[in-house]
């Protein structure tokens, strides 16, 4: 008798839940929009170094004589400023980590990153960046690759310089522009 309450349960369940036929939905005309185009320049801190450090090394090889060896894996939750001085306004913050790719002397980076913005007109919006970065070279870029918010399905290039850089502490010049709804 219980189980015969049970499955009259379920056989009521299910005849009233909707009942979807496929994952997904039928494919309509895309109306585009008309992009826009946006530059941003500010300054990216890398600190690898110090009680407060904004970079941890997560895998990979450890060596004393270089802080980024081949294969070595960081986690960033780096400072973006309006001015190279670490003091000057805060406009967002670089989440994500990059990956030691260059086996020989070339140092390349490979950046997966999410640039959000805590300031101004894109305040909760970011820009995704997958790319590399040789890091030795003096005018580098890297892909944008999407956004969210204001930058949903946004594409462009950030253009990298190095402003400063010691052992352990990087200040890099971000000029970015991108095309986004
Ligand atoms: C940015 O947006 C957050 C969330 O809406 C808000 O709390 C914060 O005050 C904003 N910051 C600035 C500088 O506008
Ligand atoms: C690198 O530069 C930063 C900022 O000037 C400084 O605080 C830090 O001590 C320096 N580190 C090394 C290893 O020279």
């Amino acid at each position: 008798m219980e189980i015969k309450t049970a499955l009259l349960l379920l056989a009521m369940i299910m005849s009233t839940s909707p009942s979807h036929s496929a994952y997904y939905t039928r494919s309509t005309a895309y109306e585009p929009v008309q992009l826009k185009k946006t530059n941003l320049r500010f300054f990216f801190h890398d600190n690898l170094g110090g009680a407060n450090p904004t970079a941890v090394q997560i895998a990979g090889p450890r060596d004393p004589n270089n802080p980024i060896p081949f294969g070595s894996l960081f986690a960033i939750d780096d400072l973006l400023t309006e001015s190279p001085e670490l003091t000057s306004r805060v406009v967002g913050n670089a989440r994500g980590m990059y990956l030691s790719s260059g086996r020989g002397d070339d140092v390349a980076l490979v950046l997966y990153v999410d640039l959000g913005f805590t300031a101004g007109r894109f305040n909760g919006s970011s820009l995704s960046v997958f790319s590399r970065n040789p890091v030795a070279e003096s005018r580098r870029e890297m892909a944008v690759v999407g956004g969210r918010g204001m930058f949903r399905k946004a594409e462009g290039t950030v253009f990298v310089s190095t402003h400063f850089v010691n052992f352990t502490y990087a200040v890099l010049e971000y000029n970015v522009e991108v095309i986004h709804p």
